[in-house]
C-alpha cells in the first residue's frame, strides 16, 4: 500500500495512506491531537505514582514519545504497552518531526530507542519509563486488569470497522483494572453503544481542534 510522509496543520508530520485517504494522526495536528486526546483527558488525570498504559496502534510512537515527555513533568512511573501489526518502517519514522517539534532534543536517544528496541520484550527507555512494543493484532489481547489507562488510537471507524466492535471493547475492558480509563479521538455513536455493551460508562468530551468530540470510558471500579 503506497504511504506518504505529510505534514499536519501544527507543523507536526504524519503518514497518509491514499487508498484508504486515512492519515495515521488528524490532519489538524498530529501533536495536538496527541496532547489533548491521550494527555490532558487520559495521562494527566491519572496521579498515581506508577502508571500502566496500553496503546492500540504505536504506530509512530509519537503517543509514548509525548507521555514519555510527560512523565518526566510529573514525575511519575510508566509501564507502556504499545500494540502493533505493521511496525512502521525505520526510513519513515526518521521522516518524523517530532523530536524537532516538541523541542525536545534532549531526549532524542529515547526517542530513537523506542523505535530500535526489540519487540515483544521489555525494555527499560529510562529509570522511569519502561516499554513493550507488541507485534500483534488488537485481536490477540488477552490481558487480564493489567492497565490503568487505554489510548485506543486505531484507524478510524469508516476504514476498520471492525476494529470498533463489542468483541475489541470487550478486550480492553477486561484488560483495564477496575476504574481504568480509555481514551479516543472517536465520538460517533455506534461506537459509544459498542463501549456501553461492554459495560463501560462514557462520556462525550471536547475534542481536538477541528474535532468537535471525544469520547473517554470508563470500567467500574470495585
Ligand atoms: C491511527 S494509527 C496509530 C497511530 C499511533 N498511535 C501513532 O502515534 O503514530 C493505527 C495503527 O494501527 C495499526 N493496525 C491496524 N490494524 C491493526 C490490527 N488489526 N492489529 C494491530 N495493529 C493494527 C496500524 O498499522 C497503525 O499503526
Amino acid at each position: 500500500m503506497k504511504r506518504e510522509i505529510v505534514k499536519t496543520s501544527d507543523g507536526s508530520t504524519t503518514i497518509y495512506l491514499p487508498e484508504l485517504e486515512e492519515n495515521y494522526h488528524s490532519k489538524h495536528g498530529a501533536i495536538q491531537e496527541a496532547k489533548h486526546v491521550f494527555i490532558k483527558n487520559g495521562f494527566a488525570e491519572n496521579k498515581a505514582p506508577t502508571i500502566s498504559i496500553l496503546e492500540i496502534g504505536f504506530g509512530t510512537g509519537l503517543n509514548a514519545f509525548i507521555t514519555f515527555l510527560e512523565a518526566k513533568k510529573t514525575n511519575q512511573k510508566v509501564n507502556y504497552s504499545g500494540i502493533e501489526a505493521y511496525p512502521v518502517p525505520f526510513d519513515e519514522i526518521a521522516q518524523m518531526n517530532y523530536v524537532i517539534e516538541l523541542q525536545a532534543a534532549a531526549f532524542e536517544t529515547e526517542f530513537k530507542k523506542m523505535h530500535d528496541c526489540e519487540w515483544n520484550i521489555n525494555v527499560k527507555i529510562s529509570d522511569d519509563f519502561c516499554l513493550t512494543k507488541r507485534k500483534q493484532f488488537f485481536s490477540e489481547i488477552d490481558d487480564v486488569e493489567q492497565f490503568d489507562l487505554i489510548y485506543f488510537d486505531a484507524f478510524g471507524y469508516r476504514v476498520q470497522p471492525d476494529l470498533w466492535s463489542t468483541e475489541i471493547f470487550e478486550k480492553m475492558y477486561n484488560s483495564l483494572k477496575p476504574g481504568g480509563k480509555l481514551v479516543t479521538y472517536a465520538a460517533r455513536g455506534v461506537v459509544k453503544r459498542s463501549m456501553i455493551e461492554v459495560g463501560f460508562t462514557v462520556e462525550k468530551l471536547a475534542g481536538p481542534p477541528g474535532k468537535r468530540e471525544m469520547f473517554r470510558a470508563t470500567k467500574a471500579a470495585i
